[in-house]
């Protein structure tokens, strides 16, 4: 069986590792991206391919998305099914503050995304969502699940929980795509994923391998003296989006936690990678204060694991290690 998928924000972390595996069993991919966190550089491998097309294309420029569609409709007759992926979002630590810009993309760029995916009779739509949306609840007993209520910061405490408050809404979308029977599909709340290409060095780990790499010491902020997160390898959070694919029982509208469990302190963090490039007992200095950020995010994926088969494959140390082979090569 032979799929034709349509990723938007196809060069970014989700989506190039999407795109890869996905062309890798012989399904055709669209993607585009406007770069505004990422560049060609993560698709030059598959660039040749030609089972991958690349658009610089903007989520948010009617045109733009015009000429996908058309060239969706071209292209989508010889494929057994028609894939939607959203991975295109205004993301990160920084960005999260900026409301309309995150709004703009998030919000309403993924609606009329999907949209699209509707109009031409797409058979799935994955909307990337995010943990963020547990907010300052983000964990419990065993981890938070899917259908726990959730204790949102709001303008009062940060405008940080706009990004998770718009995340929000697009759950909604999809879930009323799929009850009116529009098309199938579901959400997918990620919690801290990280890769070996990771270009970004204000997420976490690349900003921990960094500092020890180039000052043997770490600055963390004054949040990390507490917090415990758990981290996701790119692969395997791929590997969830596909699963999901391949489950059609699972596509119901519904959302899906996608994490490991396996939740580790921040300053321990910096201890098990300073360990693996050879620093004893690392310094770490903290600066700094991110309001409305909780302590733990601990995230129970029974729903995904049950549903799909799904597990993660890469266990934190194994990450760490690939990580810094990556940065070594
Ligand atoms: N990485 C994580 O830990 C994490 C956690 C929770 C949720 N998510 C969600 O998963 C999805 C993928 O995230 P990611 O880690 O790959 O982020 P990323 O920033 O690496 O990728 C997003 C891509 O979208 C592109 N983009 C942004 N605005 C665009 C626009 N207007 N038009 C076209 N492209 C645009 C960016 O250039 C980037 O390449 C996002 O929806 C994100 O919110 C990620």
């Amino acid at each position: 069986m032979s799929n034709l998928y349509v990723i938007s924000g196809v060069t970014g972390m989700t989506g190039n590792e999407l795109a890869r595996k996905l062309i890798a069993t012989g399904n055709k991919v669209i993607g585009f991206d406007n770069f505004f966190a990422s560049s060609i550089k993560t698709v030059e491998d598959i660039l040749d391919s030609e089972l991958f097309c690349f658009y610089e294309y903007d989520l948010n420029s009617i045109e733009q998305m015009q000429q996908l569609k058309q060239q969706v409709q071209t292209d989508g007759a010889a494929f057994d099914k028609l894939v939607y992926i959203n991975c295109a979002a205004v993301v990160h630590t920084e960005h999260f503050y900026h409301v309309n810009r995150t709004f703009e993309t998030n919000v309403l760029g993924m609606k009329s995304f999907l949209d699209q995916a509707i109009e031409l009779g797409a058979d799935i739509f994955i909307n990337c969502s995010t943990s963020e949306v547990y907010s300052m609840n983000s964990w419990g007993e065993n981890g938070v699940s899917e259908s726990d209520y959730i204790t949102l910061a709001n303008a009062e405490h940060s405008q940080r929980t706009s990004y998770a408050a718009g995340k929000l809404m697009t759950e909604f979308f999809m879930k009323d795509a799929v009850m009116e029977n529009k098309i199938k599909g579901c959400s997918i709340r990620f919690a801290n994923v990280y890769s070996k290409n990771e270009l970004y060095p204000k997420h976490i780990i690349p900003h921990i391998i960094t500092q020890l790499k180039e000052k043997g010491s770490v600055e963390l902020l004054e949040n990390s003296k507490v917090n415990y997160r758990t981290f996701l390898h790119n692969e395997d959070s791929c590997a969830a989006v596909i699963a999901l694919v391949q489950s059609e029982s699972a596509l119901d509208g519904s959302v899906y936690n996608v994490a490991t469990d396996e939740e580790i302190s921040i300053v321990d963090l910096v201890k098990l990678c300073a360990k693996k490039i050879g620093i004893e007992n690392p310094l770490i200095t903290f600066n700094g204060y991110r309001e409305s950020d909780p302590v733990r995010r601990l995230l129970n994926t029974e729903k995904l694991r049950t549903r799909t088969g799904w597990k993660p494959q890469i266990m934190l140390d194994q990450g760490i290690e690939m990580c810094l082979k990556e940065k070594e090569s």
